[in-house]
């Protein structure tokens, strides 16, 4: 299936001059969203045997949670700043305009453990390579990154180098 064609673009959106690709054209597809899940697992599959999914507030939960409980993973949220009740650590990350913070709940990757990162957007890496840091914080190793959608012109890769980096449609 031809999903790229299946994405919405919004002009203008949240401001002036961003081509904003929206993913809920596909999520309210029943088939479209069947083929974009099946392909997060063909491309898991390839990365070999890991324990854990990690995924990001909040789209990333869309398609790291359902992978996991197909894969018969466990799946590790990463939530922003207060939002998890139990001790965290956390990280700052750099935002368009300033910073934030991501935490992870401290026992959620345990020493050793292979953890794929799921997403549904690579756009400048920040967000994912705040959840690099988390995992390995914890000893856990990073198995592989899986997104949706990459914007390759703003070239997000390059803050991943040395990881195994895939998408499902690039723009
Ligand atoms: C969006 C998107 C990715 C991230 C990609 O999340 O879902 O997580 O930006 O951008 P980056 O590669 O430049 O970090 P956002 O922080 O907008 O929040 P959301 O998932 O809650 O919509
Ligand atoms: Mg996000």
């Amino acid at each position: 299936m031809d999903l790229k064609a299946k994405l919405r673009h919004v002009m203008d959106f949240p401001k002036e001059g961003i081509d904003f690709i929206d993913i809920t054209t596909v999520l309210q597809d029943a088939e479209a969203f069947k083929a974009c899940m099946d392909s997060f697992k063909d491309y898991a599959e390839q990365l070999g045997d890991f324990d854990v999914i990690v995924g990001s507030e909040s789209r990333g939960f869309i398609f790291g949670a359902p992978l996991a409980c197909q894969m018969g993973k466990g799946f590790v949220p990463v939530r922003k700043k207060g939002k998890l009740p139990y001790k965290t650590i956390r990280v700052e990350y750099d935002l368009e305009y300033g910073q934030d913070v991501l935490e992870m709940h401290e026992d959620a990757v345990k020493p050793g453990q292979r953890v794929l990162i799921v997403d549904d957007l690579l756009a400048t890496g920040g967000t994912t390579e705040a959840n690099i840091k988390l995992v390995e914080q914890l000893g856990g190793e990073v198995a592989g990154i899986i997104y949706f959608i990459e914007l390759g012109f703003l070239e997000g890769r390059k803050k991943l180098e040395g990881y195994k980096v895939n998408s499902i449609v690039t723009f």
